[in-house]
């Protein structure tokens, strides 16, 4: 009777539901679930560009974009919430200075980490193309202190630099799993040293001018890891600390004794981690890949040489802002190129899965839709593995490929 019942039912419902106009053809293949994928242990990650994005009461808000990102990856970093634009200001009254720092927007992608059970990556504390103009208009040279001050205080940059480290890790304690203490400090080109000095005349207009390393030294990143050390032990954070670089991932394998001619920028960059690590009350975990690359480079024995040179001195790797910019010149990417760049990606993933020392691979967004690229490289774009409608290029395909092969 039960039987009879239920198949009643069923010839009642199936159509209502729309079941009996089942396609005939098979069903479209399931998409792609990178993190599922990839190992225990492993971290597949992207730059979140905009909290808007991922914030349904925004107008920006994009339903496929938080989609993709919560099916594929189990690690953000947010691609510019967390830099040096949120530290307003130095405000002072009786009991001292402190600094003034808008975590808003920091906070909201750190909360939908939070919700959506993602690992939380800090991207980054120094670094000197992010410095504050309220800033870098009022230090000057004090000649009596023999040092560069924050002229509305008097106070020597060092310190306003030590606080703010101080005072972004304690906020983000126990939430961000590793951080980017440093990026950018060795310029690229040889010998690999600092980038040029500082210079108020000069260098407000251009780039490459570090004012971290004019005002506070040449060691700025050791003392830099030696705050974060010293915050992270006495904040119980636990976090691990980064030094983070572009073009370094390529080592030609041959040792350079001393530090004075380094040969390439990635032995200019793994020297300057040992000096970090040498350094009295400083300490680092590994040291960042950006992998800003162009569509066609392959990862093999280069970046194998360097894992094991990293593993030597007993330092990770973490592949942190990988894309694969393509030249387009206005013109969509041909099928060729796409091929290219797909090659380029599963190189990397193999990279990833087959070095023990390499934590995991994060990817500078995700989508072409809101990529950096065509907004800082002229001409170039494509470089990701979802394309400007969101759909999965030959890219992620190929990165599925190299997984299930592992
Ligand atoms: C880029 C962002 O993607 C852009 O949106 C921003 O306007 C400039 O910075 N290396 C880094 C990142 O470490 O912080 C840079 O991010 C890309 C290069």
């Amino acid at each position: 009777m039960r039987l009879r019942f239920t198949a009643l039912l069923a010839v009642l419902l199936v159509p209502a539901l729309g079941w009996a106009a089942a396609p005939a053809k098979p069903l479209a293949k399931a998409p792609v679930a990178l993190k599922t994928l990839f190992p225990q242990g492993k971290l597949i990650g992207a730059a979140v560009g905009n909290d808007a994005i991922i914030t349904p009461s925004n107008a920006h808000y994009d339903a496929a974009y938080n989609r993709t990102l919560l099916q594929n990856f189990n690690t953000i970093v947010a691609e510019n919430a967390f830099k040096g634009w949120i530290w307003k200001g130095r405000a002072c009254g009786e009991r001292g200075c402190h600094n003034v720092i808008d975590f808003s927007h920091a906070d909201r992608i750190a909360a939908f980490a939070r919700a959506n059970h993602l690992r939380l990556r800090g991207h980054v504390l120094v670094y000197y193309h992010v410095v504050p103009a309220w800033l870098s208009q009022q230090t000057k040279y004090d000649a009596k202190q023999r040092t560069w001050v924050y002229a509305p205080t008097h106070e020597p940059i060092r310190v306003l630099l030590r606080d703010y480290v101080r005072d972004v890790m304690t906020h983000f304690k126990g939430q961000v799993f590793e951080w980017d203490v440093v990026n950018e400090a060795v310029s690229d080109k040889a010998p690999f040293g600092p980038w040029p000095a500082w210079n108020p005349e000069t260098c407000s207009a251009t780039q490459h001018c570090d004012f971290w390393e004019t005002t506070i030294g040449p060691s700025y990143p050791e003392r830099a890891f030696v705050w974060a050390n010293a915050v992270d032990q006495q904040t119980g954070a636990g976090a691990q600390l980064f030094y983070n670089d572009y073009n370094n991932d390529a080592y030609n394998g041959i040792d350079d004794p001393g530090f004075s001619h380094p040969l390439t920028k990635a032995e200019a960059v793994s020297d300057l981690a040992y000096k970090i690590q040498h350094t009295p009350g400083a300490h680092i975990d590994g040291v960042g890949l950006q992998a800003h690359l162009k569509a066609g480079t392959i990862w093999g024995k280069r970046q194998r040489n360097l894992a094991r040179r990293y593993q030597k001195l007993g330092l990770d790797l973490m592949v942190t802002e990988l894309d694969a910019r393509i030249p387009l010149y206005g013109k969509r990417p041909t099928r060729r190129q796409l091929r290219q760049q797909a090659r380029t990606y599963a190189s990397v993933t193999r990279f990833v899965l087959g070095t023990p020392n390499v934590q995991g691979m994060l990817l500078w967004g995700f989508t072409d839709r809101y990529s950096w690229i065509p907004r800082w490289q002229h001409g170039w774009g494509a470089g990701l593995p979802f394309n400007a409608q969101e759909q999965p290029k030959p890219a992620l395909f190929a990165m599925e490929k190299a997984l299930r092969a592992h």
